[in-house]
């Protein structure tokens, strides 16, 4: 008996100091100064994960402004300085830009690889992005997400006792429920077969989508679905909406979404369910960030007196501008693109929401060993290690932004009340200050279209409704620290207010 434990001992102990020798990578000449962290394969991704910000602050103190860190096995090297932000894009031959997010698609949304070169597909899906969401094609989205918004904000019949009563409500699932319906209905149509279960259907899938939703973390983090019987269900239940067959049976369905039932008809191997499940994509795509930020514009506007007063006088300003009246039986209101984008005040709130509450993590993959020049020197970054930015370390970073953790409704608004976009690091001026979107190659395709749907929705709130925060000097929630790296982080606790049709 105690030979055999001994045996076993010295086993176990030979494999420690193996992987000890050949298991932990050693930093090499004119590489980044390396943390592997006291876990093995796990590296540093706990305290990563428990703390980003602090994390990568504590390093950043220690190593300066480029280090590399073992998170799940990868090594990740993290670039801290937005001054050199630019000058890591400058070397975008070197980096797969797909890799990372199509494993992930697939992991989380359960279709095979949308990559080309694996040979299901050939198509491009971020051209297909691309065109259908931005320019000309934006006119339609931004026109019909306007007719939805006022679809579902709007009394149904008009009532003298319902518009006049104040309502109750959390404003985050507020939100959520008016640009959940608002969006999904932009992209996807009306079905027509089923016009009179509309609402119900709508209800159902808001539930499938929150359910699917919070477990979005997990299935990033590489936990298999099959754990998760009612958000698999959930999941599945949502995909079965957007096999073709259903689809077809919906009117004004987005050209995005029409564009891609064509090319996956012709371009791809895929099963129905598969195919559904690359339109389930865009819809998580289209409202995970979309509909937080929302929420912190709308919450942060409305606990700013200053904000909301500013707000209101440029919504009024550019309703009459571009004779617009607000009724709630007569024509909806409707703004164009350029009316849109010359809103500086909602632009500065909106992006203020975003700064503060924004934790996506831009990562590539280095598709060969290569040679990294930035700001702070040169690096030696090897095959299929990562490069990453954490945004939120330059949007709460003081020497840029002063009093980086106060929302200030008008911190991009210049004197002259037009767009600021000078800001400095260093006392140098920063090509990149603002990065909620992404950045290169794999910044969000639909980032005009977001900001455009959030301010019609600000529009629509200022124009038909009274608001009030039920708790006027309500606290500011918590983020909801569980979805760092994935976007924008909701409050942690909803926000209780009261509106009321105005009289008009
Ligand atoms: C405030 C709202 C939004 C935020 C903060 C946001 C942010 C992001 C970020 C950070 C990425 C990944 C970029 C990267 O990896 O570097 C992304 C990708 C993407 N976003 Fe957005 N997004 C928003 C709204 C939207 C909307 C409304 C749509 C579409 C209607 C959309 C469509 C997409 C798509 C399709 C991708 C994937 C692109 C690809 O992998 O090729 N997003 N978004």
């Amino acid at each position: 008996m105690m030979t055999i434990s001994l045996i076993w001992g010295v086993v176990v102990a030979v494999c420690c100091c193996l992987w000890l020798i050949l298991g932990i990578r050693r930093r090499q000449i004119g590489e980044p100064p390396l943390e592997n962290g006291l876990i093995p394969y796990v590296g540093c991704a706990l305290q990563f994960g428990a703390n980003p910000l602090e994390f990568l602050r504590k390093n950043q103190r220690k190593h300066g402004h480029v280090f590399t860190c073992k998170l799940m096995g990868k090594y990740v090297h993290f670039i801290t300085n937005p001054l050199s932000f630019h000058k890591v894009l400058c070397h975008g031959k070197y980096f797969d830009w797909t890799k990372f997010h199509f494993t992930t698609s697939s992991k989380v949304f359960g279709h095979r690889s949308i990559d080309p070169s694996d040979g299901h597909t050939a198509e491009n899906i971020n051209q297909t992005f691309i065109k259908t969401l931005q320019g000309d094609a934006l006119n339609a989205l931004d026109k019909t997400m306007m007719e939805n918004l006022q679809l579902v904000m709007r009394p149904p019949i008009l009532s003298k006792s319902k518009t006049a009563a104040w309502m109750t409500e959390g404003m985050y699932s507020f939100c959520y429920r008016v640009m959940f319906e608002a969006g999904y209905l932009t992209l996807f149509g009306k079905d027509l077969t089923r016009e009179d279960s509309q609402r119900a259907l709508m209800l159902s899938n808001l539930d499938n989508f929150k359910q699917f939703d919070k477990i979005f973390p997990a299935l990033v983090a590489g936990l298999p679905i099959h754990v998760f019987k009612a958000a698999h269900h959930a999941r599945e239940k949502l995909a079965e909406d957007f096999k073709h067959e259903n689809l077809r049976k919906r009117d004004h369905v987005s050209d995005l979404v029409s564009m891609r039932m064509v090319l996956n008809d012709q371009l791809s191997t895929f099963d129905d369910m598969e195919k559904a499940k690359t339109h389930l994509v865009v819809l998580w795509a289209s409202q995970a960030n979309t509909i937080p930020t929302t929420f912190w514009s709308l919450f942060q506007m409305m606990r700013n007196p200053e904000a909301m007063k500013a707000a209101t006088e440029e919504v009024n300003k550019t309703l009459e501008n571009a004779g617009q009246k607000i009724s709630f039986d007569g024509d909806p209101i409707c703004l164009n693109q350029m009316q849109l984008n010359d809103m500086p005040v909602l632009d500065s709130i909106i992006k203020e929401s975003l700064r503060l509450s924004s934790a996506s993590l831009n990562i590539r993959a280095a598709k060969e060993d290569f040679t990294l020049h930035v700001e702070d020197g040169s690096f030696n970054i090897r095959k299929d290690d990562f490069i990453a930015f954490y945004p939120p370390l330059m949007h709460l970073d003081p020497e840029i932004y002063q009093d980086p953790l106060t929302f200030k409704y008008d911190r991009y608004l210049d004197e002259n009340g037009k767009a600021k976009t000078t800001f400095y690091s260093n006392g140098l001026k920063l090509k990149y200050y603002y990065m909620p979107f992404g950045s290169g190659a794999t910044i969000c395709p639909g980032r005009i279209f977001a900001v455009h749907e959030i301010k019609e929705f600000l529009i629509l709130m200022l124009s038909y409704f009274e608001l009030e925060l039920v708790e006027s000097q309500v606290k500011c929630p918590p983020l909801d620290q569980s979805r760092v790296g994935l976007g924008i982080l909701p409050p942690l606790n909803d926000i209780e207010f009261k509106y009321k049709f105005k009289s008009l």
